[in-house]
């Protein structure tokens, strides 16, 4: 990613990627239930935690990635390491 324009366009990408996976066949029930604003916000969290991971201005300001996930059950073929200590891993 570089220039301001690639900068603006970044949320729009990312709210984009998280709708796709509110409706998606695998993924979409653990979204059940979330308000309009609630998927608002959790788009802008990933938004702010991709640009720290990749060094950006933004700040992440969501909770740790175990705390946020535990009890939802993401485990098997779309399992990821989300449950697993660290703030981002
Ligand atoms: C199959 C994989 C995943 C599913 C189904 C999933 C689902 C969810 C759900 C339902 C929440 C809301 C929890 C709540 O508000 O109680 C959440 C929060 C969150 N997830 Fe995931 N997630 C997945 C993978 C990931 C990955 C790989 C990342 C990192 C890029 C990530 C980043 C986040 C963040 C930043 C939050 C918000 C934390 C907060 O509310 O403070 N998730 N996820």
């Amino acid at each position: 990613m570089n220039g301001l324009e690639d900068m603006i366009q970044f949320p729009q990408f990312v709210d984009d990627f998280m709708q796709r996976q509110f409706t998606d066949k695998q993924v979409g029930r653990f979204y059940v239930g979330h308000s309009t604003n609630s998927k608002k916000r959790l788009s802008q969290l990933i938004t702010e935690m991709i640009c720290e991971i990749t060094g950006g201005s933004a700040k992440y300001v969501g909770r740790d990635m175990r705390t946020a996930h535990a009890g939802l059950g993401i485990t098997g073929a779309i399992g990821c390491n989300c449950e697993e200590p660290g703030r981002f891993a």
